[in-house]
């Protein structure tokens, strides 16, 4: 049996009483967090979601309300009723918000018994993943957990606040709709009233904040669930939030200023941290350049190095080779590592693989400024003096090489950069570098496709400038189109749009769609551009990259209160799951045999 709340109201939480409070009668509800009985006096560190108060029960003091405490067990549901008095000296708890007081309990009810959890409730917790999430209501009563998904609440809060207070327009869009083209495989759902036929779930709300702009609502904004089955990594979930805007009557400033100002003010709320406006801007160009890869990590330097020039007709044939192929040799001078050893240059080596490098050639310079290294006998003194130049080579200096396709040089090198940057511990988790990416190249070639594909999505603008290079060189012409990138990881992407329907058409040409596929697909869009257009342009940003750095988490798993597993499951609720057969009958589906 538990006892009824009766009268008991509660009066204050568990993370708000101090000194001050002192000789007040108060009434507490939470949870018993840990009991220890010593000899006597029996202590409950008692918790809510606001925090941790002692609670104490005096066998002199209130013997009968003490002879029920000793039931009591972890996680265990209770109200108690008594004083605040001061903690003796010898316990006080620095470390604890409410260290220096206690509770002296004289009424007590259990509201709820519990069974011995699956795991301790703490944020030092052994516990693995998987068990963690099967009891995610449980983990969730980690405090680390409660503070996050506070933090990710005091985030959208301050997010809706600031674009209201801009004139932008919450408006829902729908979910049960077409294929929207972002590049990733879509969720379907059968329609049972129109048989054979699907809904696709959307991977954004692209094209439904475009017609918005067409129907004149100016600014628009929504925390909206997004869903992609794509392969998940510890960034990327099935289903995940954007903050996602639209904008009429501007150009890429007003929109970069406007989702600036909007970071800032989360920032300052959720870790009154007072962001230093405007970010900087590089452009996809100088940051494949300088950093391999388009997401850079601006918080250290350990930049790439482009040799190709000088290792042209190295006796090294595989430098050679890939310069006359029109392929890159690119460098990273690693200051003051001579001392890895050939196991760390080997799992070097293994790490760019991941990425297709074919090798990592290495040079160390000695003490006595000699080189040791596998490729450093194929070299010129004039090509040795050339590198050591550019490269800034020093004594107790090791510098990786990586020889291959420009796509896969960039890459290998990019991802060792920060590799490096982690073994290094060069990182500062206490920095926010943000950084906007801007002038990515509008299509990228696909090799297995054999065709053209949108980089950002196929109603991107290309730059102005560019425009006659369409059809005569695709590839290097460059859109409207910007990320924002914070330590490394792209937290939000959008562009200016394209907004006359010769030009959407003209490109879509360009991205080997036809007419008709283009109408079956997005006729409506082209419909509509054709009505009247206002020149207008967006962004999303994931809202859960941006709560997990704002948590500084190194997963979204770990800001979602529901998320999914690596294999796009939910352990708590089990699904995905098989269907009833009757379901199935009425969706007129029939699954074929699946292989185990
Ligand atoms: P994009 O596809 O770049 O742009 O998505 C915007 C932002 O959403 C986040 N994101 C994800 N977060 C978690 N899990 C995922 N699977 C996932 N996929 C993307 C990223 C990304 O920067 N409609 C355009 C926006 C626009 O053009 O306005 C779009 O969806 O942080
Ligand atoms: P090898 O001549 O194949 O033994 O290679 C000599 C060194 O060059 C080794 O350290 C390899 O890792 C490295 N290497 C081989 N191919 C490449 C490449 N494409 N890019 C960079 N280094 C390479």
């Amino acid at each position: 049996m538990t006892d009824l709340l009766g009268d008991m109201r509660r009066t204050h939480t568990c993370g708000e009483l101090r000194e001050t409070d002192v000789d007040t009668q108060v009434v507490l509800m939470g949870w018993v967090q840990r009991r220890r009985d010593h000899g006597g006096v029996i202590f409950i560190d008692f918790r809510d979601r606001d925090g941790i108060t002692q609670i104490v029960f005096n066998p002199e003091v209130a013997p009968e309300v003490h002879a029920k405490a000793h039931d009591l067990r972890s996680e265990f549901v209770l109200g108690v009723k008594g004083t605040v008095v001061n903690r003796p000296d010898d316990m006080v708890n620095q470390k604890m918000a409410t260290g220096a007081i206690e509770i002296l309990v004289d009424e007590l009810k259990i509201l709820s018994r519990a069974e011995t959890p699956a795991f301790q409730i703490e944020d030092r917790i052994e516990a693995s993943e998987n068990i963690r999430l099967k009891h995610r209501h449980l983990d969730l009563r980690r405090p680390k957990l409660q503070q996050n998904i506070i933090a990710r609440h005091t985030a959208g809060r301050a997010v809706r606040d600031y674009l209201n207070n801009l004139g932008f327009l919450d408006i829902e869009t729908p979910v049960l709709t077409k294929s929207t083209p972002e590049g990733a495989r879509d969720y379907l759902v059968p329609s049972r009233v129109n048989q054979g036929q699907f809904y696709a779930l959307p991977q954004s709300p692209q094209l439904f904040k475009q017609l918005l702009m067409i129907s004149g609502f100016e600014r628009y904004y929504q925390i909206v669930r997004c869903f992609r089955d794509e392969d998940l990594r510890a960034d990327r979930q099935p289903e995940f939030t954007q903050i996602d805007m639209e904008l009429s009557f501007v150009g890429e400033d007003e929109i970069m200023e406007i989702t600036e100002g909007l970071i800032k003010e989360v920032f300052k709320k959720v870790r009154n941290i007072e962001l230093e406006l405007p970010f900087q801007r590089i452009t996809y160009a100088e940051a494949i350049e300088r950093f391999g890869i388009d997401r850079p990590d601006m918080r250290f330097g350990l930049e790439l190095c482009n040799i190709s020039d000088i290792v042209k007709d190295a006796g090294f044939k595989v430098f050679a080779s890939v310069v006359k192929k029109g392929g890159l040799v690119k460098a990273i001078n690693a200051k003051g590592c001579a001392n890895f050893t050939r196991k760390q240059i080997d799992e070097l080596t293994e790490f760019t693989a991941i990425y297709k490098a074919k090798g990592l050639a290495w040079i160390k310079v000695k003490e006595d400024g000699e080189w040791q290294s596998p490729i450093a006998k194929f070299f010129t003194e004039e090509e040795k003096q050339a590198m050591k130049e550019r490269l800034d080579m020093e004594v107790g200096d090791l510098i990786f090489f990586v020889a291959d396709s420009a796509k896969i040089t960039n890459e290998a090198l990019g991802q060792l950069r920060n590799e490096l940057a982690r073994r290094l511990e060069l990182i500062d988790k206490d920095t926010y570098r943000f950084v906007w990416v801007t002038h990515f190249p509008l299509l990228e070639y696909d090799e297995g496709e054999k065709r053209y594909q949108a980089l950002h999505h196929p109603f991107t603008a290309p730059l102005e400038e560019d425009l006659d290079k369409l059809e005569t060189d695709p590839l290097n012409v460059r859109s409207r189109a910007y990320d924002m990138v914070l330590n490394g990881t792209e937290i939000g992407g959008g562009s200016i749009r394209i907004h006359s329907q010769e030009l959407q058409e003209k490109v879509l040409k360009t991205l080997g769609i036809s007419k008709e596929e283009a109408n079956d697909k997005f006729g409506f869009l082209l419909d509509a551009l054709a009505s009247g257009t206002p020149p207008h342009g967006g962004l999303a940003f994931g809202f859960d990259r941006l709560a997990m750095i704002l948590c500084q988490e190194d997963s979204i798993r770990d800001v979602i209160a529901f998320p999914k597993t690596q294999k796009a499951t939910c352990l708590l609720t089990e699904a995905p799951s098989k269907a009833a057969p009757a379901q199935l009958q009425e969706l007129s589906i029939r699954v074929a045999k699946i292989e185990e």
